[in-house]
């Protein structure tokens, strides 16, 4: 751990999970692992423990939270759904898909972790330990990516400590993430299916689903997170690279790149297996982002399946920063 950490590192024991729920209860911070990311965890229903989320990011208050909740009926105390949205959450949850509802009367979750919109995310994620977590703490738990607001999301519980060391009480280490990247965020507002954001939950499995997924509308920002930089390491990226320049480190896929001695190259799939991809590629980048390289040359990868959601991240990481940045 670094200087200054003082989080409690809590295992996924019936002990660590209990305690991490106990934390929560009473409006603490608890970052813990779903199957795409580490979430940083607080009462959704305080607001209390909810600006405390954003004040540990550095996250304007105007981006929304997504509400985790242990099943269905929960998610239907919170959101209302129409048929389409339960033929999705029938077919995905608990897994990484996150839909956006129109508010229910009944819910629960405060206005500040919706940013004051009147529709809200929601999530049922495929973890055994943040299932346990989410039944002890008995109430919604919003969690965005725990990570400093505009970094690279964390895929272990080191990557927490890192960022958010100094500032959450715990974080309830399950080992790394399975998915690697974050959930897929369809809007169910209306009667149709908007993508906001490509995820885990690939885009062709969705539209087998419920039919040809719409785009979000230009001008309009419907997922407020989604501004242009944001996942950023500190190096700039240079993508669909062929080889690399001198001094810089490689984000390889499937092996393109020529043999370039003395370089820092690390391959995301040899196999150019794209499950493999998307759960390597945070902590890729974090460690070519240590290696000190100023540039990060990225072999192509393709854009299909969890493709997507890779390519989107990549060109995030790569955007141009803002001199401060807002996200
Ligand atoms: O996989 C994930 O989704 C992870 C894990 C921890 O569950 N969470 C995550 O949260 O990525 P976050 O906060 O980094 O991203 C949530 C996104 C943001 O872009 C936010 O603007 C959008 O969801 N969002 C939340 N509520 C919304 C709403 N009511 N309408 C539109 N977008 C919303
Ligand atoms: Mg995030």
């Amino acid at each position: 751990m670094g200087k200054g950490v003082r989080a409690r590192r809590l295992f996924s024991t019936s002990d660590g999970v209990e305690e991490a729920a106990r934390i929560l209860r009473a409006d603490g911070l608890v970052a813990f692992a779903t199957e795409t990311v580490y979430g940083l965890g607080a009462d959704a229903t305080s607001p209390q423990a909810v600006a405390r989320i954003y004040a540990a990011k550095g996250r304007p208050a105007f981006n929304p939270l997504i509400a985790h909740v242990a099943d269905t009926d929960a998610a239907r105390r919170e959101g209302r759904f129409s048929p389409m949205a339960e033929r999705l959450a029938r077919h995905f949850w608990p897994g990484p898909l996150t839909l956006v509802l129109p508010l229910a009367e009944t819910a629960s979750v405060c206005e500040l972790a919706r940013a004051g919109l009147d529709t809200i995310a929601l999530r049922v994620p495929a973890h055994a330990v943040a299932l346990e977590l989410l039944r002890h703490a008995g109430r919604p738990i919003a969690a965005p990516s725990a990570n400093r607001s505009g970094h690279v999301s964390p895929v272990d519980a080191d990557h927490v400590l890192e960022d958010l060391g100094e500032t959450i009480e715990a974080v309830l280490d399950s080992g790394a993430t399975p998915v690697g990247v974050e959930s897929t965020i369809v809007a169910c507002l209306a009667d149709r299916a908007v993508l906001l954001r490509p995820g885990g939950a690939p885009r062709a499995e969705i539209e087998a689903i419920v039919g040809p997924l719409s785009a979000a509308e230009k001008g309009k920002v419907s997922a407020p997170g989604m501004l242009a930089s944001h996942y950023a390491p500190r190096a700039r990226l240079r993508l669909g690279a062929a080889q690399l320049e001198p001094g810089e480190a490689g984000l390889d896929f499937g092996g393109s790149f020529p043999h370039s001695s003395g370089a820092m190259i690390l391959d995301l799939a040899p196999d150019r297996d794209l499950a493999r991809a998307a759960a390597n590629l945070y902590a890729y980048l974090r460690r070519l982002d240590a290696s000190g390289a100023a540039s990060i040359a990225v072999a192509p990868v393709p854009v299909t399946g969890l493709g997507e959601a890779i390519a989107d991240r990549l060109a995030r990481a790569a955007a141009p920063r803002p001199e401060k940045s807002l996200i």
